[in-house]
């Protein structure tokens, strides 16, 4: 039997790895031992997506949580490396971008054992984004890529990555979805105790959905006060809802501009458990968002997405989906959503093999792989 472990450390690694992790007991024997390495560790950001998408309790917890991204990547691989001794696994699985992923995947290819990446080969050109370097480095140590589109392949191949290394599977986030979409929850259920009955029978007449996070728009002063007036303005056509990530949250009090929320027809939440913003998104007339997973979603549930940045390493929900990529500039974010109001917005179509069945095609080639491996 292999032993294989598997890396979770923060939100959006949660919606990942719950389907692998389901197909490899279902499709494989391969034992998994699930490690969290801590990056998040609030209730919100993580327990609430252990128990909504029946994630097991994680086998090890290295507790790591937040700070600077030197010391955070740091203690995570300070952290990993005793329970890589200590499991003797044959391989391991990391996904997505965030800090533990690169931190993990380099603990683990120091250690000889071989490193496999879900989400490789995105890239976004834009070496500023902390996550453009988690995953130039770990597709560089990763011996298996699974890719979600096919330009992840060229992208790879640039970076001297030879194709026999990269599968194209599909979106296992997508697999997620497409499982939990039909019991998502009620917006009015969401919002119960946080809108009342004017605001919420304006809400259900049409909403905009709104995430912000990326250092790039939130950690400025200038940049973020610009948005937020940009926000202001957009909430006069459509009210928005806005689950407020913690750093975000953080931000706008540093920077002193809670008025700006509160002037506007803007519902702050906190953040969200997955079914519910699953909720949000699928039955809101547009989301604005700077976030990388959102803007496959939407583009998956067919709603109009505005993204707050100036690339995106997802470049399919462009060509093929439902967003709009706009920056930080006004003119251009208010444009896009009048082209949503007026118009609709673009309507897209369902990326090649995003079809819920990505996690049970990682399993199956990952079962092979490992009856491929020498035997140590
Ligand atoms: C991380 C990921 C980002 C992902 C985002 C989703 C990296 C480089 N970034 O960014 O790609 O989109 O997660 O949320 O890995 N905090 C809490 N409670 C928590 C976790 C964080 O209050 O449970 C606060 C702390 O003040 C912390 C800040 O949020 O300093 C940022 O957390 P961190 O994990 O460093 O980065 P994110 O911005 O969440």
């Amino acid at each position: 039997m292999y032993r294989l472990i598997c890396v979770v450390g923060a939100r959006p690694n949660f919606m990942k790895i719950a389907p692998i992790i389901d197909a490899l007991k279902s499709e494989t024997d391969i034992q998994v031992t699930l490690v969290h390495t801590g990056q998040h560790y609030d209730d919100n950001m993580k327990q609430q997506f252990f128990v909504q998408l029946g994630i097991p309790e994680p086998d090890i917890d290295l507790g790591v949580g937040s700070g600077t991204h030197s010391i955070q990547t740091a203690q995570i691989m300070m952290h990993f490396e005793p329970v890589l001794e200590k499991y003797s696994a044959q391989a391991v699985l990391v996904v997505g971008d965030v800090n533990s992923t690169i931190a993990c995947a380099l603990v683990a290819v120091k250690n000889h054992i071989p490193v496999i990446h879900v989400e490789a080969g995105l890239r976004s050109g834009d070496r500023q984004m902390p996550e453009e370097i988690n995953r130039i480095l770990t597709d560089q140590l990763s011996d298996l890529l699974y890719t979600t589109e096919r330009n992840a392949e060229s992208n790879l191949n640039r970076e001297g990555i030879p194709s026999n290394r990269i599968r194209f599977v599909g979106n296992v986030m997508i697999d997620t979805l497409k499982k939990h979409v039909t019991k998502a929850a009620p917006v009015a259920e969401t919002l119960s105790g946080f809108a009342n009955a004017e605001a919420l029978a304006k809400i259900e007449a049409g909403y905009a959905l709104l995430t912000m996070h990326r250092p790039s728009n939130v950690d400025d002063k200038e940049t973020l006060t610009r948005l937020l007036d940009t926000l202001s303005q957009i909430s006069k056509r459509l009210p928005i809802i806005f689950p407020l990530h913690p750093r975000t949250a953080e931000k706008i009090k540093e920077f002193g501009l809670q008025n700006k929320i509160d002037e506007a027809d803007i519902t702050v939440l906190p953040p969200q458990g997955y079914m519910q913003i699953l909720g949000l998104m699928a039955n809101a007339k547009l989301v604005l968002t700077d976030s990388g997973g959102i803007q496959e979603e939407t583009t998956a549930l067919g709603v109009p997405c505005v993204t707050l940045r100036e690339n995106t390493e997802r470049p399919i929900t462009v060509d093929q989906g439902t967003n709009t990529i706009v920056g930080s500039d006004p003119v251009a974010i208010l444009a896009a959503v009048e082209d949503v109001i007026s118009n609709g917005g673009k309507h897209g179509r369902q990326p090649e093999l995003w079809d819920g069945q990505a996690a049970v095609r990682i399993a199956r080639d990952l079962s092979s792989w490992f009856d491929q491996q020498p035997q140590t």
